[in-house]
């Protein structure tokens, strides 16, 4: 995070750019669709002046059945020295780490229901530099002790969520899932979480941000709730839920991983308030993946030189 903070300041300057990792190639391999992930990534890597391959399984070999085995040993032939994969199979990008198959940097860009790492991140980045913002302080070297975060709905098939809980934990956050039991996961009495099924108790608290998570339709093959609009009612941060925020004087920032369903989890009110950090999130997520493949791949972990010569 503290590397991210630095990468972040090469990104408000008008040369976005560093030599780092020059001579290096990255390739994006997604499986499933993407907009921020992908475009952040391929961003973060061009900032770091490496080669950027992109490969989209629509489109590709992969639609008349080649294997990922297959998919990314030729992608390796083309001398790639990280793979970015995101894949719809839970541990896919560990199989591709741990299977000899390629010798290269994985990195994890969302599988399946388990992980998406570096979205965790670029959360917990925010969340540094609300706190910072909000105590006149520099974000760097701190943590999220005694941060409220409270994380609402589509637990069951979120990697967000997973990632969300370990990482927010491990940095000394306070964390608070609030959403219908049919899309809690089963098991979530070993996460370091408390839970409840009452948003309006739970922003009467004040919390310090309130995680809106996407309601995967696409994931779903089952009735989860009864229609749309009890989901709205119940879970969602409607227009009332901000203005009730707002008549508390609570601190509480909006964030979304994106993409949004306006209208049904969130609302246009909500998304577009000034408490929303949507946008921010995703420009941090640009610092954090530089981070990211700056760490793997430049074989330095001491601060990088902010040098674009
Ligand atoms: N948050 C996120 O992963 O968005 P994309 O699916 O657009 O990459």
């Amino acid at each position: 995070l503290d590397t991210a903070d630095q990468m972040a300041s090469v990104s408000s300057r008008s040369v976005k750019k560093l030599p780092a990792l020059r001579g290096r190639t990255v390739v994006n391999l997604f499986f499933e669709d993407s907009t921020r992930t992908r475009i952040s990534f391929e961003t973060a890597a061009k900032r770091l002046s490496a080669d950027v391959i992109n490969f989209s399984a629509k489109g590709s070999s992969v639609s008349k059945g080649e294997s990922l085995k297959d998919t990314a040993q030729t992608l390796m032939a083309m001398s790639a020295d990280a793979v970015v994969i995101r894949h719809g199979a839970s541990g896919a990008p560990q199989q591709l780490a741990s299977s000899g198959w390629i010798d290269a940097a994985v990195v994890n860009a969302g599988d399946g229901k388990h992980e998406h790492p570096t979205q965790a991140l670029l959360d917990a980045m925010t969340l540094r530099r609300v706190r910072a913002r909000r105590e006149d302080r520099p974000s760097t070297g701190m943590d999220l002790e005694g941060m409220h975060v409270v994380i609402v709905g589509d637990v069951l098939h979120s990697r967000v969520a997973r990632s969300n809980v370990w990482l927010l934990n491990t940095l000394g956050a306070r964390v608070t899932f609030v959403a219908p039991p049919t899309l809690l996961p089963v098991g979530m009495d070993h996460w370091p979480c408390e839970v409840s099924y009452d948003l309006d108790e739970v922003l009467a608290q004040r919390p310090d941000a309130v995680m809106m998570l996407r309601l995967q339709s696409e994931r779903m093959n089952a009735a989860f709730f009864p229609s749309e609009q009890e989901y709205t009612r119940a879970w969602g941060l409607t227009p009332e839920r901000v203005a009730a925020l707002d008549a508390m004087d609570a601190p509480t920032v909006i964030m979304h991983p994106g993409p949004m369903n306006r209208g049904l989890e969130i609302s246009s009110e909500a998304a577009d308030s000034p408490r929303s950090t949507v946008l921010a999130q995703v420009a941090n997520g640009v610092s954090v993946r530089m981070a990211v493949l700056f760490l793997l791949l430049s074989g330095d972990e001491s601060t990088p030189s902010l040098s674009d010569n």
